[in-house]
């Protein structure tokens, strides 16, 4: 059987590699390669870095359409991450989990973040509850794993380039093959 490593990847690849990234030009795949290559090139952590890749495989892993279509929030956030929670610690998955999260903090607290943002993304944020109350984004950010997260998002909100070049897939598979939880790298060598 293939390994939960293996599976990530090519759900990228594939059903990734056909499908937009919302109502933007780039597919699945394009924005999460160029996302994980950011999180790289600004020397985030390994595991954020496998996070930045596996962010929104939430979208993937719908068995039918995803609500996003229908303007409806279908949190994805939450799918990928309680997904990938049985083969991942905290590090990759609570960024993911945060990073819709991440959008509504920033739009708060960073002046000229909203303006900055795709029109798809302002459609999103209004879906998914708008920016956050000011105590809102006190009480998130002081979590763990958030600083990562909001770091993460900045490069989420820029992975949007048609054409950009990137490294393919296998260049990040080591982050994410490293950031396995100790069960399942342990399961993988009996
Ligand atoms: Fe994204």
């Amino acid at each position: 059987m293939e390994n939960i490593v293996d599976q990530l990847l090519n759900l990228l690849v594939t059903k990734g590699g056909d499908i937009q990234y919302g109502n933007e030009d780039v597919t699945q795949l394009e924005h999460a390669l160029q996302c994980a290559e950011l999180a790289e090139q600004h020397n985030l952590p390994g595991p954020t870095i496998a996070a930045a890749l596996l962010h929104d495989i939430g979208h993937l892993l719908y068995e039918d359409k995803d609500p996003i279509h229908e303007g409806k929030d279908g949190r994805h956030e939450n799918l990928g991450a309680d997904y990938l929670s049985q083969y991942f610690d905290t590090d990759v998955t609570q960024p993911i989990r945060a990073h819709v999260d991440s959008k509504r903090y920033l739009a708060t607290v960073e002046e000229g973040y909203y303006d900055l943002l795709s029109e798809a993304s302002k459609l999103s944020l209004a879906v998914q509850g708008g920016p956050f109350t000011k105590e809102e984004a006190k009480k998130f950010i002081d979590k763990p794993f958030m600083k990562e997260a909001v770091e993460m998002r900045r490069f989420d909100d820029m992975a949007k380039i048609l054409n950009k070049k990137t490294p393919d897939i296998n260049y990040f598979r080591p982050y994410v093959e490293k950031a396995q939880n100790s069960f399942n790298l342990k399961n993988i060598k009996n």
